[in-house]
């Protein structure tokens, strides 16, 4: 499929066919979801379609004008709530390479501040033309709200603790940039951190048990709460499409012989207080340093989602190691936002199709 002058945009020719991370027959793979909320509903063939699209996307990230017409015309509105860098700046840079005409609402200087609610800023926001509504809440779950009530495509840029769709994917893309064959099944993938805060990590349980990965989730105690629960629902192959994962307080245990290593931060603003002892203690026993990470395999990359506390969850050295892949990551996450705006454009009415990407 070629991305800016076909005509086809909701389905693809792509290898692998449905069983968790399994390579099967090149298949065609139809594009029907209208919002992208969360992972939990994507299937692998799903996945593997979006990382296709987002190859070409990095092909067009590559030319040196970086823009082709696939939305011209189109309206892509951004409305978040909660504190982004990354994140903001990726959506509106993946929008705008594709031609979408692009308005940001900051909820610091919108009617929000007058209480304004979430389902009348969006209604609002649609009768000013919004097409795809990329979202960030602190709250879990407001996207799904948001969906009920508004007549485009709505994209989840992160709500509370739920779910951040787009980072696991760019998470997933770039490990398979740096994976042999770009496979990660049986791959040992580690994540270390605030698993309980995380909606990354949440995310990332979906597409990387998708993916055939040996997933790990690291964190203290009072940070995996729940999750034990989880992984032994999952365990015995629970859920169709997706392997077991692991939970562990053991630092040292996660980190032998991993291929990848995420560091998350420590996510202050979501703790209630007293599940730490104090972030000096946290860096001392779970930080990913140099000692740790000679732990994991020689050839092992160093991820974050950012935005990084280096000396707390990331030793300074480490984050700007050969290994740390995560500038990789910021990069990715254009090509892949790209990619999804370019899905969900197509995907609401078939008439839109044609519309698309002329
Ligand atoms: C994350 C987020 O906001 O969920 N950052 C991001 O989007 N790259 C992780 C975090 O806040 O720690």
């Amino acid at each position: 499929m070629t991305v800016d002058v076909e005509p086809t945009v909701t389905s693809a020719k792509v290898s692998g066919s449905g069983a968790a991370g399994g390579a099967g027959a090149a298949s065609d793979v139809a594009w029907h979801h209208r919002h992208l909320i969360d992972l939990d509903v994507v299937t692998w063939p799903e996945i593997e379609l979006i990382m296709d699209i987002t190859d070409q996307m990095k092909g067009i990230l590559a030319r040196p004008i970086r823009k082709v017409p696939a939305l011209n015309g189109r309206r892509v509105t951004t409305l978040f709530y909660e504190a982004s860098t990354r994140t903001r700046v990726s959506f509106e840079a993946a929008a705008r390479n594709l031609s979408a005409d692009v308005v940001s609402v900051s909820t610091a200087t919108s009617s929000v501040t007058k209480g304004e609610s979430l389902v009348d800023t969006v209604r609002t926001l649609e009768a000013l033309g919004a097409e795809i509504l990329v979202m960030r809440h602190s709250v879990s779950g407001a996207p799904y709200l948001a969906a009920e009530v508004f007549g485009g495509h709505v994209l989840n840029g992160g709500d509370g603790w739920h779910a951040h769709p787009t980072q696991a994917l760019l998470d997933l893309y770039t490990m398979r940039q740096h994976l042999p064959g770009g496979d990660l099944r049986g791959r040992k993938v580690v994540i270390v951190g605030d698993i309980l805060h995380s909606r990354v990590a949440r995310s990332n349980i979906w597409s990387l048990t998708a993916a055939g990965a040996d997933l790990w989730l690291c964190g203290p105690s009072t940070l995996l709460r729940g999750f034990d629960r989880w992984a032994a629902a999952w365990d015995g192959g629970a859920i169709p499409g997706h392997g077991r994962f692991q939970v562990t307080s053991d630092v040292e245990a996660a980190l032998r012989d991993a291929d990848v290593v995420m560091a998350l931060r420590i996510q202050r603003e979501r703790m209630q207080g007293g599940l730490l002892p104090s972030l000096r203690e946290y860096a001392a026993r779970f930080g990913i340093n140099a000692e740790r990470i000679s732990l994991a395999k020689p050839e092992a990359i160093v991820m974050h989602p950012g935005p990084m506390n280096e000396g707390v969850e990331i030793a300074p050295d480490v984050a700007v190691s050969g290994r740390a892949v995560i500038t990789e990551q910021v990069a990715n996450g254009v090509a892949v936002r790209m990619a999804l705006l370019y899905l969900l454009a197509g995907a609401h009415e078939a008439a839109h199709v044609g519309e698309v990407v002329r």
